[in-house]
């Protein structure tokens, strides 16, 4: 047998307390050269925190960090990076406005004679990105390039930085099938280079697929070290949740609908969307595939007046509907649950309970306030039922972990009551048992009769929960299923046909 290489990282008794929270509760983590380690456990276990405190973007409030034999004590991310830990978030923590090279040397930019060289300056990025497999060119803003490519450019960033860890916090949450794959290759030249990578995601068939190892985390707890060609994914979802997940029944009986409630005609946008027709019934869950940039989010948007429609008709129960702004689209009870939380979403410094109530306030106007009873009402009622975790509905919503800050942003919608609900990737960031309470709860709503129209880039939970499926393709309407027609493959071959099949 091979002896035990030595860990390159090697984290012990790490805890960190915020008020009514126990966030990290007596923490290992062992981490060795060349291997890909998966830090797994549901939305607010702690994942994120524990990265914090190795950075020494939080300070810890115990614990010991061994890197390579000897203690380090990083008081910010700028230190554990001059130590050899470098770290890449989900936002692209780039300067978008900045050229590629400028990003890669920042804070470093090779001088001559007192001046920046930009020509040595723009070699070298060459050199770095080829290492990565990117031939782009780097003079080029960053901003000019696709966000998995900019992931790839944070990743050189630290790497180049740092060179012993890099830790990768949900990285892969907004890329699609092939970006996750251009990552992957990236992640390997790393590990084959002696790096070991810590690797948070939601999705376990990437875990399954990268890692060698993962660490499983649980109410701040570690409950579990795992090689993953030893385990099955069922006792990794067990130990995450503390119980078995409940195997999915979901079975594609055909499903009454209701009324036409929202019809669309020609409707589409000149540069975002192609014109296309549409109805939506009572009951009934419209799911929207496609991959990342078919146009889904610009449906979603056009129809809830954030990017209003140019062209076509819209009928709401069979009246003439304008949209052109989203407040009219909310006075109608049409709500969009948006796809990216940080930016259209929450608002960081309120309150959990003033951003469940946020929209409900905005459609009532912000003169007439809601009674306090009431609010208090709806933002209890919400937690409840998403089983939103957090230590009280004071805590200002930046301070739940990602997962939990989704949830939250859905309640906010829902607490608006709507008939039709839009929701744009409503599972992005979400553990696998919230998961399951999601597609649930979109089940749930459906049988209560809501509208609902859901944009995803998961096949199987589309076919969960649709009624009817309708696949987009560089921004058009390519295809529909329904009925027992709906299956993972068709969707796929729906999305990759060259052509439309002639009748
Ligand atoms: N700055 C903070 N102040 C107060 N509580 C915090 C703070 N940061 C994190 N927490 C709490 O610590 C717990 C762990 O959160 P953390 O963000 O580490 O979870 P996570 O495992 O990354 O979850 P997710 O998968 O949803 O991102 C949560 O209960 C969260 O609300
Ligand atoms: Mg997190």
């Amino acid at each position: 047998m091979q002896s035990d290489p030595k860990p390159v990282l090697h984290a012990t008794g790490i805890s960190k307390f915020f008020p009514g929270v126990i966030a990290l509760d007596d923490v290992e983590l062992q981490l060795y050269p060349g291997e890909v380690h998966a830090l797994l456990g549901e939305n607010g276990a702690g994942k994120s925190t524990l990265i914090k405190c190795l950075t020494g973007a939080y300070p810890r409030d115990a614990g010991v960090i061994m890197l390579d034999g000897a203690e380090i004590n990083p008081k910010d991310p700028l230190s554990s990076q001059a130590a050899g830990i470098g770290t890449v978030y989900q936002e692209v923590n780039l300067l978008s406005n900045l050229s590629v090279a400028e990003n890669l040397f920042l804070g470093r930019q090779p001088r001559r004679f007192g001046m920046i060289d930009q020509r040595r300056m723009l070699r070298d990025s060459k050199d770095i990105l080829a290492q990565y497999g990117l031939s782009i060119d780097p003079a080029q803003l960053l901003s000019s390039y696709s966000i998995a490519i900019q992931q790839i450019v944070a990743i050189a960033r630290a790497v180049e930085l740092s060179g012993k860890v890099l830790i990768l916090d949900e990285p892969t949450a907004s890329l699609d099938r092939e970006e996750v794959e251009l990552m992957f290759s990236v992640i390997r030249r790393l590990t084959a280079r002696g790096l070991a990578v810590v690797f948070i995601t939601h999705f376990l068939d990437q875990v399954l697929a990268i890692c060698d190892r993962a660490t499983i985390l649980r109410n701040g707890c570690v409950v579990g070290t795992r090689k993953l060609a030893e385990v099955t994914q069922t006792e990794i979802v067990t130990l995450m949740l503390g119980r078995q997940l409940e195997a999915a029944t979901h079975h594609h009986e055909r499903r009454e609908t209701g009324d036409v409630l929202l019809s669309l005609r020609g409707f589409g946008k000149r540069g975002a969307i192609e014109p296309f027709d549409l109805d939506i019934h009572t009951g009934e869950v419209v799911g929207m595939a496609g991959l990342l940039g078919s146009g889904r989010t610009e449906t979603c948007n056009a129809i809830f007046g954030a990017q209003p429609a140019d062209q076509g008709e819209a009928r709401l129960r069979g009246s003439p509907l304008r949209i052109s702004t989203p407040r009219e689209a909310i006075r109608n009870r049409i709500a969009l649950c948006p796809e990216d939380r940080k930016t259209e979403g929450i608002v960081g410094d309120l309150s959990v309970r003033e951003n469940i109530i946020l929209s409900l306030q905005a459609r009532q106007g912000w003169y007439r306030p809601l009674p306090r009873a009431k609010i208090e009402e709806i933002a209890q009622s919400y937690v409840k039922a998403l089983d939103i975790r957090l230590a009280n509905l004071d805590t200002p919503i930046r301070l739940l972990s990602g997962g939990n800050q989704q949830k939250a942003l859905l309640a906010r919608w829902l607490a608006t009551e709507p008939q039709l609900l839009i929701l744009d990737e409503p599972t992005r960031g979400i553990d696998v048992g919230a998961h399951a309470e999601i597609i649930a709860l979109i089940e749930r709503l459906r049988t209560q009769g809501m509208a609902l129209l859901v944009a995803s880039s998961e096949m199987e939970e589309l076919v969960a929960y649709s009624t009817k499926i309708v696949v987009l393709r560089d921004r058009r309407q390519v295809g529909a299923l329904t009925g027992d027609d709906i299956s993972p493959n068709a969707i796929i071959r729906a999305i990759a046909a060259e052509e439309e099949p002639r009748a």
